[in-house]
């Protein structure tokens, strides 16, 4: 095992969250930078993927280094069944370090045990994606000019969506007050409700986003995530259940910033793209500069 994994958004204390958000920042002004020369990261995505995946090789190419690895399962013995262990131990020869996306909750923190080089979870399941939300954060910070005492709703499929769950255990550290907006069939898991009852962050539930986004500072859409349903019926009655339109961001503050890890599919209408409080394209972008200020801090490279 080797301790610079990222598999939790908990493998980050405070501070090196702090650190890795400023790295960011220097790579935001300076993208093109030789520190992975002689380097061979592993991108290995057992799902589907644009953004995490993509902005994970321009990260690389960027900082010099070489990829290998698949998009595909299919295309790799796992095809033959080999297992998740041996593919593993096997990429382990070959690699500095494994970018690894999974279907199976749990699946990066096993890797990162078998693997004596560092693994960064790009997403398992639906349980975490602390890339994602290392790219929100900065986000967040880009465009509030802070992390600290901020309103944040996020709205959508907040039972599966494993940005969101990521995203809120990292803002628990900065004193937010979050609102959750979700059909009662994809709430918040009690098990982060607990968790922010213990820590003493506040939150709400609603039904309607309506009720909510007029004070609120960010505004973090989701997509309900249909390869998650056992049941295709019960994603059919959920599926747009919530849909954002510019006439309903009319009295919304002036700093509100909309955001949303992508893809979209309804929840939020082309019409909002243009306003200047969308910034999910502007988000994705930032997820190149994250990507490569965590691969460095995983290989030591740069303090
Ligand atoms: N945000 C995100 O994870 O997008 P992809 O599934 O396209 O990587």
């Amino acid at each position: 095992m080797n301790n610079n994994s990222l598999v939790s958004i908990f493998d980050y204390s405070k501070e090196e969250v702090i650190e890795v958000l400023k790295l960011a920042s220097e790579f935001e002004k300076n993208p093109n930078q030789d520190l992975l020369n002689g380097k061979v990261v592993a991108s290995l995505f057992f799902e589907p993927s644009t953004r995490t995946r993509l902005s994970f090789e321009t990260a690389i190419q960027r900082l010099g280094g070489r990829i290998i690895g698949f998009s595909d399962a299919s295309s790799s013995s796992v095809k033959k069944g080999e297992t998740l262990k041996d593919t593993i131990k096997m990429v382990d020869n070959y690699a500095d370090l494994i970018v690894m996306r999974h279907p199976i909750e749990g699946s990066a923190r096993y890797a990162s045990e078998v693997a004596n080089i560092p693994v960064i979870n790009a997403g398992d399941g639906a349980n975490q994606h602390p890339t994602q939300t290392m790219l929100d954060l900065y986000t967040i910070y880009q465009t509030q000019g802070t992390l600290e005492n901020l309103d944040i709703t996020l709205v959508g499929d907040l039972k599966y969506g494993r940005t969101v769950h990521s995203l809120i255990m990292a803002l628990s550290r900065f004193n937010p007050t979050f609102h959750f907006v979700a059909p009662k069939e994809l709430e918040m898991p009690a098990g982060y409700k607990v968790y922010l009852e213990e820590k003493g962050i506040a939150y709400t539930e609603h039904l309607e986003m309506e009720e909510v986004i007029d004070n609120t500072d960010i505004l973090y859409m989701t997509r309900v995530q249909r390869e998650r349903f056992a049941d295709p019926l019960e994603y059919e009655k959920v599926k747009d259940v919530y849909v954002l339109c510019n006439s309903m961001l009319d009295n919304t503050k002036d700093n509100l910033r909309i955001l949303h890890p992508l893809p979209r599919v309804n929840e939020i209408s082309v019409d909002v793209d243009e306003n200047p409080k969308a910034y999910y394209f502007q988000q994705a972008l930032n997820g190149v500069y994250a990507r490569q200020a965590i691969i460095c801090k995983s290989l030591n490279l740069k303090k």
